[in-house]
């Protein structure tokens, strides 16, 4: 039997390693702070899928939906493979304790998030993710073959014979973080879960532990990456000076919230009381919203359009922020449907299905990744074979499905797809064995990092370079702004690297400047405007300035 390191605690890495397991494999979960602190646990929204498989028109909806969404760059058979396996691993997920939000009559509650023609997201009420991550770490912790290991963080891959990527992987370096050792993990394949890389950014709706790493690990063991420049940014995080960005679930907009700058707020309200006075019907705050200007779609437009018109909106009139607007809606219902939301308003003194919530975009989704095969193998960068024993799944995974920009609720189903699918790979053809030397760590002559205050300020530098440089609307010069510094930057963290005993604080610095260097890379590589790529210098579509 095989003996298989994951990185990453989150849906892929939990449900392939459950599934290893009940096939026999011995499998370490490596996660760098608890199981539960992974991006899965944050989502909100929930799962898009068709249940029924014999319903071929709501099937292709799905997939128009997720090609639209995807700006014409989605791989068509990976989009219509994923779909098409939707139902069977929802079923999976409840066999493995996931509790989905069911009507009185007993069938699945279903959501709609933007971009979607139709509801079709499974969800538990807005804690979606929580419950996954509930139900599939319980699973992994009561499974006598697997064994978690909070606290670990990987470092770097290591390389079979003679260290090239051809020979491929052979385990994983790993900082324990209560003994503050490296401790060498061998593997027989190593699967990358890790999430994405939300950190780069000061607004993100990420978790703490979204700092790239296994993208950055994979790309120095010679990995392909590709599509970095498409970075996605959520269009509805609460806005508030004192805390860090909180998701409002477009699920929200679903249910009828709208988006209004406070001259459309005026403009409504207006109406609102004529129409009061008159005895009318009142009109649909949609009528009045900013979003109208990009798509007929509105509010509920794809989320590139979103918030890019959020973006325009808040330059044009120098507001730190846009409005979304629930009161024309039942506050009781919204409360039940939306309680973990409503909470973190009442926190704020705002009260759901009352105020208008304040709301800006926040980095939220990396769109590529590592690119993959059909069953979850990375393939090396120079020569485009396959790298042996690497597999990456989830978030960090590029497989081809998003295209230029991922539909909501869209990545939960791609996880648990490959996740599956890397798992069954492996099960019906078990890696061989390695039985060469693994290379030691290099540790000689390195010093603890005796200052830690360049390693905040270097941070600190590249967060504020990203969040200003390389954000929603992009230029050239912003683009080959961020070019230097980051040159720069990277320069002085490898040295720093290089001196020191690794800490988690240098370990994560050092994969975020790479990782913002990848992304800068391929956005200036980028020859037209699509999804979530937007550079001013295009004067249209396709036309470089
Ligand atoms: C949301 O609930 O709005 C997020 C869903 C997603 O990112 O897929």
């Amino acid at each position: 039997m095989a003996h298989v390191v994951i990185v990453g605690s989150g849906i892929a890495g939990l449900f392939a390693a459950s599934m290893l397991a009940d096939a026999g494999h011995q499998v370490t979960v490596v996660t760098k702070q608890r199981t539960k602190d992974s991006s899965t646990n944050w989502a909100q929204g929930g799962i898009a899928a068709i249940l029924d498989k014999t319903n071929k028109e709501a099937m292709e909806a799905h997939v128009q939906d997720t090609l639209r969404s995807g700006d014409g760059q989605c791989d068509e058979a990976v989009v219509r493979s994923i779909l098409s396996e939707a139902s069977d691993r929802i079923q999976d997920l409840i066999a493995m304790g996931v509790r989905f939000e069911k009507e009185s009559d007993g069938s699945f509650s279903l959501a709609k998030e933007g971009g979607h023609s139709s509801k079709r997201i499974l969800h538990a009420k807005d804690a979606t993710g929580r419950e996954i991550e509930r139900a599939l770490s319980s699973y992994a912790e009561a499974h006598e073959r697997i064994h978690l290991r909070p606290n670990t963080l990987a470092i770097d891959l290591i390389q079979r014979e003679h260290r090239t990527p051809d020979s491929g992987v052979a385990g994983v370096w790993c900082l324990d973080q209560v003994s503050t050792e490296v401790v060498t993990l061998e593997a027989d394949a190593v699967i990358l879960a890790t999430g994405g890389v939300g950190q780069l950014w000061k607004q993100t709706t990420n978790p703490s532990v979204a700092t790239g790493d296994g993208l950055a690990m994979a790309y120095r063991a010679g990995a392909c990456v590709d599509d970095l420049a498409f970075i996605q940014f959520h269009p509805t995080a609460l806005w508030s000076n004192r805390e860090r960005p909180f998701l409002i679930s477009e699920a929200l907009r679903g249910e009828g919230a709208v988006l209004l700058d406070n001259g459309g707020l005026r403009a409504w309200q207006r109406e609102v009381q004529n129409a009061e006075r008159g005895e009318r019907n009142p009109p649909s705050p949609e009528q009045f919203s900013f979003t109208l200007k990009h798509s007929p779609e509105g509010s509920m437009a794809t989320r590139d359009i979103v918030a890019r018109a959020i973006d325009q909106q808040m330059k044009t009139s120098g507001t730190s922020h846009v409005l979304l607007v629930t009161s024309h809606l039942d506050e009781d219902q919204l409360g039940k449907k939306f309680p973990t939301i409503a909470g973190r308003l009442a926190q704020e003194g705002l009260r759901l299905g009352v105020d208008a919530i304040p709301v800006v975009p926040a980095a939220h989704y990396m769109v590529g990744g590592i690119r993959v095969d059909a069953v979850g193998r990375a393939y090396v960068r120079q020569t485009k074979a396959i790298m042996p024993h690497l597999f990456a799944i989830g978030e960090v995974a590029c497989t081809g499905m998003h295209g230029a920009n991922r539909l909501a609720s869209n990545s939960l189903l791609e996880a648990v797809v490959y996740a599956h699918r890397v798992a069954q790979h492996l099960i019906d053809r078990p890696p061989e064995a390695y039985e060469g030397q693994h290379p030691p760590w290099r540790a000689d002559g390195l010093d603890v990092q005796k200052e830690h205050a360049p390693i905040v300020h270097d941070r600190t530098s590249l967060v504020s370079t990203m969040s200003q440089e390389v954000g929603i609307v992009r230029s050239n010069q912003r683009l080959r702004r961020a070019e230097r510094r980051l040159a720069l930057l990277n320069k002085e963290i490898e040295l720093i690297w290089k001196g020191s005993l690794p800490s988690r604080a240098i370990v994560e610095l050092r994969n975020l400047a790479l990782i913002g260097h990848l992304v800068v890379t391929d956005a200036l590589a980028q020859r037209q405007n699509r999804g979530l790529h937007f550079n001013v210098d295009f004067v249209k579509d396709d036309t470089p300035e």
